[in-house]
């Protein structure tokens, strides 16, 4: 199966867009920089004759501030051309002789950023993010065909509202799974997702966007600790102790090693550094679905990993980087087959009914669940993204130590029986696929 990826729209579109920004960056580019290699930037809406900026001067000094320092409103990009909307657009609210959006949503930044927006609409941070909690039974039907249309977004096991989501409840959601995974909400606008999760308005400054921090809001915590995995990772540690002196405003597409010497997450999942393309398609360089109960190869993975090893090459060698590769694989496959067994002692007990049809009524629930999802998802991150800690003691450790729980409970409550043989894992497919 071939994904069907608007790349090369989208690399016409970020040509011709790059060669906008570099003309406009030329001409408007009000920055200067300072002696330790940092951009220092001006306000350009100090003397402003809008009438937006003018009075929002006083209704809302922060924002005009940050937005005058804004490499968008040097190149003359109004309030106005995000804000404004035709009356009966969805939530436009009536204000000061016109109609404004208090949020503008993707289908708005498109009007200028169009490979940006396609690339993030066919990637997990659209709409899989969101159905991940809310289950895809209520999205609009323009949505729904959209949600269905995502190759990465078919492996979800199930596509009903999440189970913990529901035994928490509105209440709390919006303060848990969406305060994250909103990211890829649908807008009544038809179009998904919020680009301001990265983007902090108004600066949208690429600094903070390549920052790895940013990340740190939602990749965080027991289930997906990408961000701790990176702090003790080499490449976390040469940010931590010399990223102050990295060249953090490169104009898009054009940073080389010279810029980030290390990479960032940023740099291995979007970013162009060399020959590796900019994009916005989060899943365009992975190989597995990691976050999976048990892992399975992505559709085009092949194709994914050379993408992927064109960052690293720029860096490491090819013979280092197979290595890598081969080990990392067998290192997944492994983890699956203790998956895999969790999932076969929780069926058999499901089907003797020794665990009860409601999900998260009894503590060995728990420990069922975070076997793979917290532990087995993260001894496989540590692996890939070189943090032995949580490959090890916050990993693969604690999946043996839940294993063996849940081998003890089925011992003690299926008396008699045989546990399940486990299959071994198919091997992998060759890379053609
Ligand atoms: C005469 C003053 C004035 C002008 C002109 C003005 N605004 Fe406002 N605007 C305000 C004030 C005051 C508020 C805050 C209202 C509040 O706190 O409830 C506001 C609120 C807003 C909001 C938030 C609306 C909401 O209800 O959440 C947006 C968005 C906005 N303005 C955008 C604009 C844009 C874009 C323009 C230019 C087309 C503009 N404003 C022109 C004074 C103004
Ligand atoms: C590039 C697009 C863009 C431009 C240009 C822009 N904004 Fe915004 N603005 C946003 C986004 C995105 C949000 C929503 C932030 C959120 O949901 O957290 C927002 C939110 C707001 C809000 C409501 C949120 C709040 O914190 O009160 C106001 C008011 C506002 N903008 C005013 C302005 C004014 C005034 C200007 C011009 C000086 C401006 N914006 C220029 C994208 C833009
Ligand atoms: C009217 C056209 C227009 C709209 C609408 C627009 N942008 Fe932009 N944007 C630009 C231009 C032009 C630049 C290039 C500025 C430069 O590099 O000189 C840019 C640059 C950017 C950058 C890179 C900043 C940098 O320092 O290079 C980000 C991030 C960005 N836009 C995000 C957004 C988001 C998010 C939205 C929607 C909320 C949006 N834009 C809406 C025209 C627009
Ligand atoms: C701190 C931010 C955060 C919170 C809070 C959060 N998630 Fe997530 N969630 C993520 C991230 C990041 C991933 C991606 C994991 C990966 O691919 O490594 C994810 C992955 C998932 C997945 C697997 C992907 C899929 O599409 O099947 C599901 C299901 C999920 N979350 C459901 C929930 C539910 C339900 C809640 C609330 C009970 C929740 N999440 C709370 C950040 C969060
Ligand atoms: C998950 C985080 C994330 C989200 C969500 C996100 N961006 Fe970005 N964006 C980035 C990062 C990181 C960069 C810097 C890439 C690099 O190193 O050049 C970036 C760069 C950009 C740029 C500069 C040119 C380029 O393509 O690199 C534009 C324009 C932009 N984003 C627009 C958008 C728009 C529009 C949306 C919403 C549809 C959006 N972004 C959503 C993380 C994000
Ligand atoms: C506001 C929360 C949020 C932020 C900020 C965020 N992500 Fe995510 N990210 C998610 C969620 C939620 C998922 C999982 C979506 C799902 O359930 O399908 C995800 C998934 C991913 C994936 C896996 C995609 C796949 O196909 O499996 C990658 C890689 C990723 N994010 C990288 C990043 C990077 C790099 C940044 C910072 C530049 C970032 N994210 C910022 C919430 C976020
Ligand atoms: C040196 C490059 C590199 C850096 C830096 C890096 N990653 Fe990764 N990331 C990878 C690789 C390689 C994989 C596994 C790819 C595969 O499946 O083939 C991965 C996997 C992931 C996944 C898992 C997606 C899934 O299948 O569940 C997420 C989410 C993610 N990274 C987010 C991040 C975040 C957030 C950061 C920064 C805190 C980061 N990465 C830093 C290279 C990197
Ligand atoms: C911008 C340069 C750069 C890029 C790109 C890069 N690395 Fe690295 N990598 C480094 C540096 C610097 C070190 C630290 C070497 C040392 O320990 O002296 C390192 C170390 C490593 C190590 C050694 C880990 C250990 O514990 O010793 C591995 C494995 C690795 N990188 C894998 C990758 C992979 C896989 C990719 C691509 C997904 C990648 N790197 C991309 C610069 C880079």
């Amino acid at each position: 199966m071939q994904k069907q990826r608007v790349l090369i729209t989208a690399a016409v579109v970020t040509v011709v867009f790059i060669g906008l920004a570099v003309v406009l960056a030329v001409i408007f580019r009000p920055a200067a920089t300072t002696e330790t290699g940092r951009v220092a930037r001006v306000n350009v809406l100090t003397d402003s004759a809008n009438t937006c900026v003018q009075c929002h001067r006083n209704a809302t000094a922060g924002i005009v501030e940050q937005y005058g320092r804004s490499t968008m409103a040097a190149a003359n990009v109004s309030c106005e051309q995000c804000h404004v909307v035709a009356a009966n657009y969805p939530n436009a609210i009536e204000h000061e002789g016109t109609y404004v959006v208090n949020s503008p949503t993707p289908a708005i930044c498109q009007s200028c950023h169009v490979a940006e927006v396609a690339q993030m609409a066919q990637s997990r941070h659209g709409l899989p993010a969101y159905v991940a909690v809310a289950g895809s039974q209520d999205l609009p039907e323009n949505h729904l065909a959209q949600y269905l249309s995502i190759t990465e977004g078919q492996p979800s096991p199930d596509k009903s509202r999440h189970d913990i989501a529901a035994i928490e409840g509105d209440v709390l959601t919006r303060f848990t799974c969406y305060a994250c995974h909103d990211i890829g909400r649908p807008n009544e606008d038809g179009s998904a997702g919020e680009c301001q999760k990265c983007h902090l308005r108004h600066e949208f400054s690429l600094e903070q966007a390549r920052r790895p921090e940013t990340c740190n809001a939602c990749h965080i915590g027991p289930d997906h600790p990408q961000f701790e995995i990176y702090q003790e990772s080499p490449h976390g540690i040469a940010y931590a102790t010399m990223g102050d002196t990295w060249n953090w405003d490169v104009d898009p597409g054009m940073a080389t090693v010279k810029d980030f010497p290390a990479p960032t997450c940023a740099t291995c999942h979007f970013g162009g550094l060399g020959a590796a393309g900019l994009t916005h398609d989060v899943g365009d360089r992975l190989t597995w679905f990691l976050f999976m109960p048990t892992s399975v190869r992505r559709p085009g993975w092949a194709e994914n990993m050379v993408r992927m090893q064109t960052v690293c090459l720029e860096c490491h060698n090819l013979n280092f980087i197979n290595e890598f590769y081969t080990a990392a694989d067998a290192a997944t496959e492994r983890v699956n087959e203790w998956t895999d067994e969790g999932e076969a002692l929780r069926a058999e007990m499901a089907a003797a009914g020794v665990l009860t049809a409601e999900p998260f009524d009894q503590p060995i629930d728990f420990a069922i669940f975070n076997l793979w999802h917290h532990w087995g998802r993260t001894a496989k991150f540590g692996v890939w993204m070189q943090g032995p800690d949580y490959s090890q003691w916050h990993g693969a450790y604690e999946l043996l130590n839940d294993l063996a729980e849940v081998r003890e409970y089925y011992n003690e409550h299926m008396p008699g029986a045989e546990p399940p043989a486990v299959e071994e894992p198919a091997p992998t497919p060759a890379p053609s696929s």
